[in-house]
């Protein structure tokens, strides 16, 4: 542990993950904060996977705090903001990593319900988060925001739904990043490229009907550098980077983590 988030205290939504053979997204990036010193309110709706998020933190050595918490309902994310001050006195860093793209399609064939679902967990439930947690951070004048988008905001993608709402988080990010400035808050976006994570395979597999090798391959195909997908890792290191102070005079990036997949558009 290197402390690069020492006397921290880092909201991480979306701690658990899919289950898989693979490390998700959210929970890397819980468990990289803590090792690295921060104190972590590690949120999501399935308690069975974020109280394995929360085990494998303390026995590394961190700490970390679960709340079983839907994002889609406003009186969750309150509670977020509550427990986290209730629990760590303050709120540092808030990463908002919870995304999903079930039941998506493309823009004449993507139903009413899947449409409105997407939008409500991508888009509607970060920036809910943010109004609970940001008024405690201009009091303090002080803290970062991490939203996790994605490339398909920026490159053509053939799920609507999904590339719309990323496209409006990255929008919220600039939003938040030139409202809150004055205040010493820095908001920024991570844009993954294909990453190797249980949702990405497993999940798409099985929908896909295809083997997970095959899947696997034909991403890493896909990707520039090494022709091999990311990992949550990768993810996980771009997050931390912009929650610590090395990151203090950056805010409003829309940062890839994409092996080079986004350079393909200039
Ligand atoms: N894996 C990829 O290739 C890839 C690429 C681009 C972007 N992303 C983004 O990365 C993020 C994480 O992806 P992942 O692959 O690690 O997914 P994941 O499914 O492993 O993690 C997402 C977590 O969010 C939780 N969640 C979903 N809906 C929720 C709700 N309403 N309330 C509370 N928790 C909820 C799930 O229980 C899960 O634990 C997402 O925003 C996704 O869009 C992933």
């Amino acid at each position: 542990m290197t402390g690069r988030l020492h006397d921290k205290v880092a909201v991480v939504c979306g701690a658990g993950q899919t289950p898989g053979t693979t490390i998700g997204n959210g929970r890397a990036t819980a468990l990289l904060f803590a090792r690295e010193g921060a104190e972590v309110l590690a949120v999501d709706r399935d308690e069975k996977s974020l109280l394995e998020t929360c085990a494998l933190i303390s026995e590394s050595g961190g700490t970390a705090r679960p709340l079983v918490a839907d994002i889609t309902d406003p009186s969750d994310c309150a509670a977020i903001a509550r427990t986290a001050l209730d629990a760590f006195g303050r709120i540092d860093v808030l990463h908002n990593n919870i995304g999903i793209g079930a039941g998506d399609a493309g823009a004449l064939d993507v139903t009413e319900d899947a449409w409105d679902r997407i939008q409500s967990v991508n888009l509607r439930a970060p920036w809910t988060v943010c109004r609970q947690i940001i008024p405690h951070m201009r009091e303090r004048r002080t803290g970062a925001i991490i939203n996790v988008s994605s490339i398909a905001a920026v490159c053509s993608a053939p799920l609507v739904a999904y590339k719309v709402s990323k496209a409006g988080l990255n929008a919220l990010t600039h939003a938040l990043a030139m409202e809150n400035a004055s205040f010493g808050i820095r908001a920024n976006t991570i844009m993954p490229g294909f990453i190797d994570t249980p949702m990405a395979i497993e999940g798409m597999a099985s929908k896909l009907g295809m083997n997970q090798d095959e899947l696997r391959a034909a991403r890493d195909r896909m990707v520039p550098l090494n022709q091999r997908q990311g990992t949550a890792w990768d993810v996980a290191h771009a997050a931390l980077f912009l929650a610590s102070d090395e990151a203090a005079f950056i805010t409003g990036a829309l940062l890839p983590v994409d092996g080079g997949q986004s350079a393909r558009i200039g």
